[in-house]
């Protein structure tokens, strides 16, 4: 049996919370205290129906059939996303009013008429991108690293971050169809399908640095390492749930809290581990892992500008939706959690990290990714990174590396694509 709750606007800016349960195939929505917050009604209703979009249907006439003169029961659509089909014959794909989500596409991608240019140009920066773990040079160095030059508490930071980072990258794979199932834009599909191929190779590429440099004995510790560090435990936990959330029960507001949970993770949640690789690598320690994270961070560096696109778009087209105070909420929470996970697993024990620079570039890291989506800072007395000298490490010019053993065809030929845009 699943149980869940759906909220139904009911006018005065009022909802009415009602439990459903799905049990052998038959959903029934019950209100124990039928508009107790009304005060002017109290019955137990019971509607049964095959399907959710039946059991709204049936949700909505009965609210207007008893109490028609007091409550305006919103339109399906206002509270229940639709899913947009796989095949549409009755579809529209016109330019002019097509929307990223809740639009009546044919399901036909016609990728030279598109709206969202900037997914269009993005594409090209993706492909662009390519890479393969499996071609970065040099990691049986870091397991000679890991086994005689690391301290104890590095190589738990190391373990524990790689855990972290697997856990996003596992989530993210799994979870980005079911966003796109949402999205209505064909040029915007594209590059979310894009986007989950990237982060399956992202998985793959932790894969690859556990089978080169991690003891084949403690590899399964590091994938599991949530099971013996609550702290870990609770942060994948509550970055899971909110996605799940969206899943079980797809509304507007659940959508819309899903798309920023994405943004923080892909913007926020990655990026002190990505600094410890920064930070070790500054000090002649496991530079190839660091090398693999500088092609991972530059395709999240495109994740993040998909989803500040798409949250953009959103508050254009949906204005309704778009809750400027929820959003600030949440990043607080990602901010606090990223700071607490951050200190707990790097702690003071690497040179040229602590709390402190943790605390700063988590709250500088916030601010800028709130410009990115046109929204002021949240913590405006941070202003600088205390990273910044690392930035140098990054992946300028990666091509020119020759990270990649054989002839680099591949990269080549993705060369080519690379065009005219601006990024
Ligand atoms: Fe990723
Ligand atoms: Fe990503």
């Amino acid at each position: 049996m699943k149980q869940f709750t759906i909220n139904i606007p009911v006018g005065d800016g009022k909802q009415l919370e009602v439990n459903v349960t799905f049990e052998n195939g038959i959903y029934r929505a019950e209100s124990k205290d039928y508009f107790d917050n009304l005060l002017w009604a109290r019955e137990k209703v019971i509607i049964s129906a095959n399907n959710l979009e039946e059991l709204i249907e049936k949700l909505g006439k009965e609210l207007k059939n008893k109490w028609q003169e007091h409550i305006q029961v919103k339109e399906k659509k206002e509270w229940y996303i639709p899913r947009r089909k796989l095949f549409n014959p009755e579809g529209d794909d016109n330019l002019q009013e097509r929307r990223v989500i809740k639009w009546n596409t044919t399901g036909i991608f016609n990728l030279n008429n598109v709206k969202y240019w900037r997914a269009k140009q993005l594409y090209n920066v993706m492909i662009w991108n390519f890479w393969i773990p499996e071609k970065v040079k040099w990691l049986p160095e870091d397991a000679k690293q890991y086994l005689e030059v690391l301290t104890d508490a590095e190589r738990r930071t190391y373990d524990g971050i790689i855990s972290f980072l697997t856990f996003l990258d596992s989530i993210q794979t799994m979870n980005l169809p079911n966003i796109n199932d949402y999205i209505t834009a064909p040029e915007i599909n594209l590059i979310l399908a894009i986007q989950t191929y990237q982060e399956a190779i992202h998985s793959q590429s932790y894969a690859t640095i556990l089978e080169t440099v991690v003891p084949a004995e403690k590899r399964d510790k590091v994938y599991y390492f949530w099971r013996d560090d609550e702290y870990l435990l609770e942060r994948n936990k509550f970055i899971w749930w909110i996605y799940q959330d969206f899943i079980d029960n797809p509304t507007d507001r659940n959508f819309f809290r899903t798309v920023i949970w994405n943004y923080l993770l892909e913007s926020i949640y990655f990026y002190n581990g990505f600094a410890f690789f920064d930070t070790m690598a500054d000090l002649g320690k496991m530079v190839a892992s660091q090398r693999m994270i500088n092609y991972i961070r530059r395709d999240e560096l495109t994740h993040v500008t998909l989803f500040a696109n798409l949250i953009k778009d959103l508050k254009r087209e949906f204005p309704d939706m778009f809750d400027e105070d929820l959003v600030y909420e949440m990043f607080k929470q990602a901010v606090d959690w990223e700071i607490r996970w951050s200190t707990h697993i790097i702690g003071d024990w690497i040179m040229g990290m602590n709390e402190e620079t943790i605390d700063k570039y988590t709250k500088w890291l916030a601010n800028e990714r709130l410009n990115l989506i046109w929204l002021k800072p949240l913590y405006p007395e941070y202003t600088e990174n205390p990273y910044k000298h690392l930035e140098r490490l990054w992946d300028h010019n990666l091509e020119k590396w020759n990270f990649f053993e054989s002839t680099v065809t591949n990269y080549t030929q993705a060369s080519a694509l690379k065009g005219d845009w601006n990024f």
